[in-house]
């Protein structure tokens, strides 16, 4: 039986950087929320041109909070004229937001008008805060959102054991360093099992624990140009394919 919930709390920092008590880290870089997904997540795993050869692209996210990554992807999609695939973006929470809270935390941090549309669809189709897999289809047959509300650690490998696969993996889960949870061996292994064979990741991080976790999982990881004045993020790829992992 899954845990009840313990939803996030809204609280921002005097900045106006929304901030995790729990966690004592902040969900986005001060410097912008969507810049930071498109510097990080989309463009860590080059897209929108990886999607390009695809009819169906899918990408997992540890750690939805606001689903400003999201927001970020869907909109890159809608705004892609050479797009021909379908988008499922699958992502984990432990703590959601109220659909109030995302509301309010929306109206302060989304700074482009051509994204608040489909944030507040992203509100209004917001499910119950009930642990489990929530299914949102935005536009039909071709945007769909599965919400996994729960623990990283204990999600993922149900997630794997159901068959999912992944293109693109969005490790967005706070600072190692604040969240050891979401960086776990288990939570690496994981990720090996659902990565597809020329599946990307992009992660804010460039620790060197992570780094290790990625190697000893079969991902290979190079280090580029972070965003907001941070040196360094890592972005990378599987380095064989699933059948050498397996054999
Ligand atoms: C940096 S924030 C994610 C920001 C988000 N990707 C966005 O675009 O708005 C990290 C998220 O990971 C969630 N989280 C932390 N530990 C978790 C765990 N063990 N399992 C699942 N989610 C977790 C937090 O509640 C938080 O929402």
């Amino acid at each position: 039986m899954d845990e009840p919930l313990i939803p996030a709390p809204l609280v921002f920092r005097d900045d106006g950087t929304p901030y995790s008590p729990r966690h004592d880290d902040i969900y986005h870089s001060a410097a912008g929320a969507l810049a930071q997904a498109r510097h990080v997540f989309l463009d860590g795993n080059g897209l929108p041109a990886r999607w390009r050869v695809k009819r169906r692209f899918i990408v997992l996210e540890t750690g939805f909070g606001m689903g400003i990554n999201f927001l970020a992807t869907w909109a890159a999609w809608r705004d892609d004229p050479h797009c021909t695939s379908a988008l499922e973006f699958v992502s984990i929470e432990k703590h959601p937001f109220s659909a109030d809270d995302l509301r309010a935390a929306h109206a302060a941090i989304i700074d482009d008008t051509a994204v608040a549309p489909l944030a507040d669809a992203l509100a209004s189709a917001w499910p119950p805060l009930e642990a489990g897999v929530h299914r949102l289809a935005f536009v039909p047959g071709a945007v769909t959102l599965t919400l996994a509300f729960g623990a990283a650690d204990d999600l993922l490998p149900r997630l794997a054991d159901h068959g999912l696969t992944a293109d693109a993996i969005y490790l967005d889960g706070f600072a190692p360093a604040r969240n050891p949870d979401m960086w776990t061996p288990a939570i690496f292994a994981s990720l090996a099992r659902i990565a597809k064979d020329d599946a990307t990741f992009a992660t804010y991080t460039s620790s060197g624990h992570v780094k290790r976790a990625l190697i000893d999982n079969g991902f290979d990881y190079r280090k580029v140009a972070g965003f907001g004045g941070k040196r360094a993020m890592l972005v990378g790829k599987r380095a064989h394919s699933r059948s050498v992992i397996d054999s």
